[in-house]
């Protein structure tokens, strides 16, 4: 058998959590690759909404008998993930029967968090607007070759080997000017993370990537899933305004430990329009009325940290790179339903560089201000607006013409296409086409 991947083709936020939802019930197993703790996947059914941010979201799949992951790619702060794991089980998920994690995971510790705040105050104007869960610091130092993993835990020295990777830390801190040795409120950060680390070890700590490799060995059906999007990639994002890990296809091989040969479908999920939250350039971005309308219809405030995000229209330029990246076999819509009540739709087929030529091939640099829709222009195509509700809709024969029109055109335009739809946030508000 070969691993299916679901990942983000924009800047995170795309639905992600919903679909790998919707499909798990046809998986064995679903594993996170990448990231960590500022993720926030949204899934809603029977009336409930539940937020995950580092389990995944095969959690819930078949009254939870499939197994989730979550592979060496990902980073683990243990206090969110107990908050995360007490929160599953007291909705009734067996968590000890149906998650393994992979030794191999960083652990992100309570000095990373307070090194990511004070990397982003250094940047000023220039932030990032980082999520605040220690991302990008616990990332450095897995690079580094500091980092403490979850199969460091069961060691006999991890004490000492954690008190040296903090003190290290608290070095870096005072010299950033933002001391935290000793301070009351960090001894009590430090005392709940080790009961966390406790409440982890109660887990299956796992070489999950012997597990993925026997499961599709066994013939088992395999789901990777993605956090972020491919705008924010460390290599293939708006650097340095991305995220610290390869949220693209080629993070699921590294994230736990599949080969390439061994990637079947990879599914490339977007909004009809584009969102981003925290800095960084946006060419699509709108600073008018259509954005603030889509943003209040679409909800669009991060699931994280609750920060309204930045919307815009549809950017073909970046969605061709992000499916060619990715080498994506079937296109996702999501949020269609926002776009009901507009009559007129844009979307971005080009980008007119400052020197006045127009490509439609993603440049080098979109711009590199923390704010502000870029140095590209973009060109955009206008399209009637279906005017219709499409929420009720579970059947391709009722979509309209011009919401169909506006499918056939995003195809065309990508080469690959949309196989699934999405017309609500809820599990059943979804349509399944070319079935
Ligand atoms: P993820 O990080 O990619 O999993 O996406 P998020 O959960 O952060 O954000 C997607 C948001 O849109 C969530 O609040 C979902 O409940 C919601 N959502 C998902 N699909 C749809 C849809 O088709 N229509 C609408 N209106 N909302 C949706
Ligand atoms: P999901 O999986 C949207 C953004 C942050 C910031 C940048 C770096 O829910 O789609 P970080 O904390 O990773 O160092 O922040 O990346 N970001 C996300 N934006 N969705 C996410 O995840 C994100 N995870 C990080 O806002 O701009
Ligand atoms: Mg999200």
């Amino acid at each position: 058998m070969k691993a299916d991947l679901l990942l983000g083709l924009q800047w995170g936020d795309e639905g992600k959590g919903k679909i790998v939802d919707v499909l798990a019930p046809e998986y064995d197993l679903v594993a996170r690759f990448q990231g960590g703790p500022n993720a926030g996947h949204t899934l809603e059914f029977d009336g409930r909404k539940h937020v995950l941010r580092s389990i995944p979201s095969g959690i819930f799949a078949a009254g939870g008998n499939a197994l989730n992951l979550i592979g060496n790619g990902v980073v683990l702060d243990p206090v969110l993930f107990r908050g995360e794991a007490e929160a599953l089980e007291a909705d009734g998920v067996n968590l000890h029967r149906c998650l393994r994690i992979s030794r191999k995971a960083h652990l992100i510790l309570p000095t990373h968090r307070l090194l990511d705040a004070a990397g982003e105050r250094r940047k000023g104007a220039n932030r990032i607007g980082t999520t605040g869960k220690g991302i990008g610091p616990t990332y450095t130092d897995k690079v580094s070759r500091r980092g403490l993993r979850v199969g460091d835990i069961a060691a006999p020295d991890f004490s000492e080997r954690y008190k040296a990777v903090r003190d290290a830390h608290m070095e870096q801190l005072a010299y950033m000017g933002m001391p935290a040795e000793g301070s009351a409120e960090f001894v009590e950060a430090e005392a709940e993370w080790f009961e966390a680390v406790e409440y982890l070890a109660g887990f299956v700590a796992a070489d999950t990537e012997h597990m993925v490799n026997k499961a599709l060995d066994d013939g088992l059906k395999v789901l990777c899933e993605g956090a972020q999007g491919t705008m924010l990639d460390v290599d293939f994002g708006s650097y340095p305004f991305v995220t610290s890990s390869n949220t693209v296809a080629a993070g699921a091989c590294t994230g736990l430990g599949i080969a390439p040969r061994r990637i079947g479908r990879v599914y490339g999920i977007f909004k009809a329009y584009c969102t981003r939250v925290g800095s960084g350039p946006f060419p699509t971005e709108l600073f008018d009325t259509t954005g603030d309308t889509i943003r209040r219809i679409g909800h669009e405030y991060g699931a994280v940290t609750g920060r309204e995000r930045r919307c815009g229209w549809l950017d073909l330029v970046a969605l061709r790179y992000a499916v060619m990246i990715n080498g994506v076999t079937d296109l996702i819509m999501m949020k269609s339903d926002v776009l009901d009540s507009f009559a007129t739709i844009k979307v971005a087929t080009e980008y007119r560089l400052p020197d006045g030529t127009v490509t439609r091939d993603f440049p080098f640099s979109i711009g590199d201000e923390a704010e502000g829709a870029g140095t590209m222009e973009p060109v955009y195509r206008s399209f009637p607006g279906w005017m219709t509700e499409l929420k009720d809709m579970r059947r391709v024969q009722e979509l309209p013409e011009a919401f169909t029109d506006y499918i056939r055109f995003i195809e065309s335009e990508v080469g690959v296409p949309v196989t699934i739809l999405s017309v609500g946030p809820d599990r059943e508000q979804t349509i399944i086409l070319n079935d």
